[in-house]
């Protein structure tokens, strides 16, 4: 038995069961320390591969490896104890063939005990996704403005905004609800047609960029705390983090410039010796040559 039976981590069915019982809160989470906050405020954390761009300043999330998932995965996993924890399959990870998206999910599933995975792409994923599902992974979905295909796509566009555009991407909902995924994530995509997807699937549909029509919601954490310095129109900034950053940064650089820090009460004495700061910090004298 678990030595954290104690506490539910949600599972997949957990998630799906949501739908139209409560709003999901969702958030994109790389890092242990903020996972454990957001933990206890969300039902879902979502390791995206948008961490290629937040973390490690890519321009796009083409360059992702597995390696870089798998990492910030596990430290997710480590900080969070109740959310479920999603990680997405890199670019060029899962498209090739079911069985080379199992064996890199998988790989994904055992090192960071994560419990989903998430792919980019409707129909044309619907046959990987029932392939992972029936082999014991649960698979979330991601349309609508899908960022890993941004080369093709050119660039980052809003989906349905015209009306011939819907059929394709409700059919690409419906076929990733078939498969058996347990959600779908819409991405930038019209309120409209967010809102028919949600109605049709019986599948929770979690937007970010899709309106409150969705079943739930999730944004990239650093951009909802304002710590990226470019977000897109469907971000609310909750917080000022970048300011906060800064401000604490200034105010040590000034300190450390100053010689204010580290003051007597960030140094450690020696242990029988009474603390003599202005001893130990006389300059030494010149030795006479
Ligand atoms: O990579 C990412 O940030 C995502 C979000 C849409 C969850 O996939």
């Amino acid at each position: 038995m678990s030595l954290h039976a104690q506490t539910h981590r949600l599972m997949a069915p957990d998630i799906a069961a949501m739908k139209r019982v409560k709003p999901i809160v969702a958030l994109t989470s790389y890092h242990a320390h903020t996972a454990a906050i957001a933990d206890k405020y969300c039902d879902l954390l979502i390791v995206g591969d948008s961490l290629g761009m937040v973390m490690h300043g890519f321009e796009t999330t083409v360059p992702v490896t597995l390696d870089m998932m798998i990492v910030h995965g596990r430290a997710v996993v480590r900080g969070a104890r109740r959310a479920l924890v999603v990680v997405d399959m890199p670019f060029g990870s899962y498209e090739e063939s079911p069985s080379v998206a199992f064996r890199n999910a998988a790989r994904v599933m055992k090192e960071t005990d994560c419990g989903a995975v998430k792919l980019e792409g409707g129909r044309r994923m619907a046959e990987t996704t029932r392939y992972l599902v029936d082999r014991g992974i649960p698979v979330m979905g991601h349309i609508g403005l899908t960022p890993q295909s941004i080369n093709v796509l050119g660039g980052f566009k809003t989906q349905g905004r015209t009306r011939d555009e819907w059929p394709a991407i409700e059919a690409d909902a419906l076929a990733l609800s078939d498969a058996g995924a347990f959600a779908v994530v819409l991405e930038a995509m019209s309120a409209p047609l967010a809102a028919r997807i949600t109605e049709q699937v019986p599948i929770p549909t979690i937007g970010i960029g899709a309106s409150s029509h969705c079943d739930g919601q999730v944004l990239v954490m650093e951009d909802m705390l304002g710590l990226s310095p470019r977000v897109p129109k469907f971000v609310k900034k909750f917080g000022a983090v970048a300011t906060a950053i800064e401000d604490a940064i200034r105010a040590y650089a000034e300190e450390v410039g100053a010689r204010r820090f580290p003051g007597t009460e960030h140094t450690y004495a020696m242990k029988d010796e009474p603390r003599d700061l202005a001893a130990v910090t006389k300059k030494p004298k010149k030795l006479s040559t």
